[in-house]
């Protein structure tokens, strides 16, 4: 069986140049990167950043094998590592039994009662943000969404009410997350990697401030935010997170939930001004599903155009476009063996756009996630912005609920326009060269 295979380093592709292999292009062009490389090879082909071996495929059956069905034969861990200064021993940089039990403890936080609770606050930072946000200039549009999204975290996750302590925790998240887009990974206080360790430390002391006022106030059972769930949760065998894991899985459900709902948000709301007809849509179902302002979880289940424009965005503009994974031990892939030592790069970025499964795949059209197209359904692991098999999102469920939200106050009572007025021109292959510098207007509809 073996010798029928071709071995990896005869993947079509390109390692690059000596010590950093492709490493510019890939941080500098991002999603362009990928396309690129796919015009040149097809669905699969071979790079090397630093001295790290990848295989880039984009293909439902790979990334069924490579997710799911021999997902033990791959390391999460090794794939995320470059995250581990930042993240820690956050759930994604955990493997195997570890993982298991981590994501059994996390998982009632994020689903079911816990969910439902969530409603009114989400609705509540939302209308409060948006206040704010229409009384003043424009501004950039990921930077107005990752500040909507975050201070709705800090209050669904840390309970947290006060402006000042939001605006101090946002402050800190942001120096956090920004050490992860530099390449310079000094910790002094003038670098911002030694920014980004600094306000690590500073939300950990705070996570731990409020585990220690909570316990001592003895009203766990009473706190319905992220941190007290995590804090009153035991599995059926008894364990329990640690305090230490509470504060580092806290951080990881901050980070995992906020770049990428922000993202997400971006684009639909560039699209929908692009696309009024669909903006019309929405409307309308608003007013035909929904009594007024106080959604309810079952309200946003009725909202099923809304459901394909945000499934449409997912397809087109994924913000995890790419899923690593280091291999563990030797994994078929697409005819080639690729030896344990090497990496898989999954790409959600480029199997959405595959001609076999979605019509006209770079047209935004979420009518294919109507019935009877429903193009997605074509494979189980054709649509994988949200991943899938054991690490799949664990926030799926929040993160639709939180863009439901934001999306329906929105379209119920402003109208927004950006600038500099850019006609868009589909397709958009570097999505992130225009949510940086696009500036977003709101106006209250009178
Ligand atoms: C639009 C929003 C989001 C997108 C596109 C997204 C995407 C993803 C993807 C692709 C993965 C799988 C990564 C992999 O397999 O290597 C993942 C995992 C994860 N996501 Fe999300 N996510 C979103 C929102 C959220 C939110 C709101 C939270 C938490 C509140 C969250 C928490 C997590 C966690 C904890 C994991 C790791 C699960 C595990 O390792 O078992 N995500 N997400």
């Amino acid at each position: 069986m073996h010798s029928l295979l071709k071995r990896a380093n005869k993947i079509p592709g390109d390692f690059g140049l000596p010590f950093i292999g492709e490493a510019a292009q890939l941080f500098g062009l991002q999603q362009l990167y990928y396309h690129n490389q796919y015009q040149k090879y097809g669905n699969i082909f071979k790079t090397k950043i630093m001295d790290m071996k990848f295989v880039v495929i984009a293909d439902p059956k790979v990334n069924q094998i490579v997710l799911k069905d021999q997902s033990y034969k791959v390391s999460s861990k090794l794939g995320w590592k470059f995250l581990e200064p930042i993240l820690g021993n956050g759930i994604l940089l955990q493997d195997g039994y570890q993982h298991q039990s981590t994501r059994r403890l996390i998982y009632p936080a994020l689903h079911g009662e816990a969910l439902s609770n969530y409603v009114y606050t989400i609705q509540q930072a939302t209308a409060q943000y948006l206040e704010e946000w229409v009384n003043d200039t424009p501004n950039i549009l990921l930077e107005r969404l990752r500040k909507l999204v975050l201070n709705i975290s800090c209050k669904l996750f840390l309970g947290s009410n006060d402006v000042q302590e939001i605006n101090e925790l946002s402050q800190w998240f942001s120096d956090y997350t920004n050490g992860l887009r530099t390449v310079i990974r000094l910790n002094t206080p003038i670098t911002r990697f030694g920014r980004a360790c600094l306000a690590r430390k500073r939300l950990e002391d705070y996570i731990y401030s409020q585990i220690e006022a909570r316990r001592t106030s003895k009203n766990l059972k009473e706190s319905k935010d992220v941190l007290g769930l995590l804090m009153a949760s035991i599995d059926e065998e008894g364990n329990y997170l640690a305090d230490v894991e509470i504060a580092t899985q806290t951080i990881q459900l901050l980070f995992g939930g906020h770049e990428t709902t922000a993202r997400l948000l971006c684009w639909v709301l560039i699209e929908l001004a692009n696309h009024p007809d669909w903006k019309n849509k929405l409307r309308r179902e608003q007013l035909e599903n929904t009594s007024g302002n106080d959604l309810t979880i079952s309200e946003l289940n009725q909202l099923l155009k809304m459901k394909c424009v945000i499934k449409e965005v997912e397809r087109l503009y994924p913000p995890t476009y790419f899923i690593p994974r280091g291999v563990i031990e030797d994994i078929e892939i697409n005819g080639y063996i690729v030896p344990a030592g090497w990496f898989v790069m999954l790409s959600p970025l480029l199997t959405h756009r595959l001609h076999e499964i979605y019509h006209q795949p770079n047209t935004f059209n979420p009518a294919r996630f109507l019935p009877p197209l429903e193009e997605d359904k074509k494979h189980p692991f054709a649509l994988i912005g949200f991943g899938g098999g054991p690490h799949r999102c664990l926030g799926y469920g929040l993160a639709q609920v939180e863009m439901k939200i934001i999306l329906s106050t929105i379209l119920r009572n402003f109208e927004w326009s950006f600038s500099p007025a850019t006609s868009i021109n589909e397709p958009v292959l570097q999505p992130s060269k225009l949510d940086t510098i696009l500036k977003i207007h709101l106006k209250r509809i009178s």
